[in-house]
């Protein structure tokens, strides 16, 4: 018998078998089925591909963590045992708006009605997540939704004020301990083991992680993949460790769960990290899926290149560890086996005298995809570099490392590194950037570096404020 997936909707729970409701499959989007099939309309449709945050809705977790959302992009199968909420289930005291929403009328800041139930939305994950009010969370707070119209001011002014509310305990969804397949196509393992199995019996099924790329296959393309194997669920892959040496970052941790490790052990990834896509993303997109889609264009990649990042590849064959470096085989192609998964990234934290840095340029400052993304690690002893890693994004058919561009750097200094930019790199022309500008980035992004380290204090970001 086919599983039923259940979640908590608005402090109520549901459970639906999908095959007996005619056009829902677990493949359908949450958005879809809150507007089509519950008529919670106040979610609203914009982009269909994760950018503008109009279908933005909160899950709610039992440590109390709220977390913005894309449901636009969320596949019903993902929900399972998630707790979720939209704008129709804020409530005040007695029937009266929640305070959020009334923070938000009294500083004039609903606008055109499409946009503002997401704004809300997110407003309330800020607010009922306990952060500081200050202008920089506030923005990260609003990175994913757009406005096109007034603009943010009253909005920011109405997330100063709700900021800091207490969080309420919400009903949970029960927890599943056993793996569940729904309609015979969306696997939903519990165990490493399950998940191998499945892999191994199933070749031709998508592993599906957070689905902030897949899910763009049934929002925006209506072409929905047609088996999937989640690997949300598997305590292996979800687990972040480390030691005085290493950090390992499971492939299915959230970005939101790995920041604060990755952040803690690099500091420079905070500001990159938060232009990786809008908190909506990064509560449910994955370090493995970044890896996952082997895009040109990743963020994650060029910085792991830099770390000496390694993967742990597992399947029903056994395990296996492979450099970053040698996964990224061409164009869209990896070193990974039909039959494998990537279980988790691992990477050494940095000695005493080294340094990493990290860039991202890109068209607009927040929630873009990078033009070149870059990342250095240096170890400097007595002011001499002796010993660089640079990885580059947006510069060649794979993330990549520049090779030529270290070894000038080692030799000669930064003016020899950055002529050699064009020895590691023949980038292509497209819409976000010719071959010359990607080339002239690169060879900036080399200057900026030189910047960073001659002269620390001299400002080198685009702050957003
Ligand atoms: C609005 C928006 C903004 C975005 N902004 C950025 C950005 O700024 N920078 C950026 O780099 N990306 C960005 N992305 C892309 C995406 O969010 C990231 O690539 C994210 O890391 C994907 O992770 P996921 O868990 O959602 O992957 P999924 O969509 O679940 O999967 C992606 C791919 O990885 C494979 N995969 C997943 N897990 C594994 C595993 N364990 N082993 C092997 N293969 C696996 C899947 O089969 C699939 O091919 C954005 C996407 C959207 C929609
Ligand atoms: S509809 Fe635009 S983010 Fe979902
Ligand atoms: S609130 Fe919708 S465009 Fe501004």
């Amino acid at each position: 018998m086919a599983d039923h997936i259940r979640f908590t909707l608005n402090d109520g729970p549901v459970e639906l078998s999908p095959s007996e409701h005619w056009g829902v499959s677990p493949m359908t989007t949450l958005l879809d089925w809150l507007r089509e099939r519950r008529g919670l309309s106040g979610t609203k449709e914009g982009c269909a591909e994760g950018d503008c945050g109009a279908c933005t809705v909160v899950l709610e977790q039992a440590d109390g963590g709220r977390r913005p959302v894309n449901a636009c992009i969320a596949l019903l199968g993902q929900i399972d045992g998630l707790s979720v909420r939209t704008v129709e289930g804020l409530r005040g005291p007695e029937g009266s708006p929640h305070a959020v929403q009334v923070a938000m009328a009294e500083a004039d800041a609903t606008q055109c009605g499409f946009c503002t139930p997401g704004f809300v939305m997110s407003a309330y994950a800020f607010a009922a997540g306990g952060e500081k009010a200050d202008l920089e969370t506030i923005h990260d707070a609003l990175a994913g939704n757009l406005c096109r119209c007034t603009g943010y001011r009253p909005i920011v002014e109405a997330m100063t004020k709700a900021a800091g509310l207490p969080v309420e305990p919400v009903p949970l969804a029960p927890k599943r301990t056993g793996p569940a397949v729904f309609d015979g196509a969306f696997f939903a393992p519990r165990s490493l083991a399950e998940l191998l199995k499945l892999r191994a019996a199933h070749p031709d099924a998508l592993l599906l992680a957070g689905a902030t790329d897949l899910g763009l296959l049934a929002s925006r393309s209506r072409k929905p993949p047609a088996a999937v194997i989640h690997v949300a669920h598997v305590p292996d892959l979800t687990a972040i460790m480390q030691d005085k040496a290493r950090i390992t970052i499971g492939a299915a941790a959230t970005y939101a769960d790995a920041m604060p490790t990755l952040i803690t052990a690099y500091p420079a990834l905070k500001t990159y990290l938060a232009r990786l896509g809008s908190r909506q993303i990064r509560s449910l997109g994955t370090i493995g899926g970044n890896i996952g889609t082997a895009s040109p264009i990743g963020d994650m990649p060029p910085v792991l290149l830099a770390l000496e990042a390694s993967l742990k590849l597992v399947s029903v064959r056994g395990a296996r560890d492979l450099p970053l470096e040698e996964f990224f085989l061409g164009y869209r192609k990896t070193a990974l086996a039909p039959d494998e998964v990537i279980q988790s990234i691992s990477m050494p934290k940095l000695w005493p005298g080294e340094f990493f840095f990290c860039d991202k340029v890109s068209k607009r400052r927040d929630q873009d995809i990078s033009t070149v993304a870059a990342g250095y690690r240096l170890r400097i002893k007595s002011g001499r570099i002796e010993d660089v890693r640079i990885g580059f994004g947006g510069m060649a058919a794979t993330p990549k490392r520049a090779r030529h561009v270290e070894a000038a750097l080692l030799k000669e200094g930064f003016t020899a590194a950055m002529a050699a930019v064009p020895k590691d790199f023949q980038p292509i022309d497209d819409w976000r950037g010719s071959a010359a500008y990607r080339l002239q980035v690169a060879a900036n992004l080399l200057r900026r570096l030189e910047l960073r380290l001659a002269e620390p204090r001299r400002a080198v970001e685009v702050e957003a404020l």
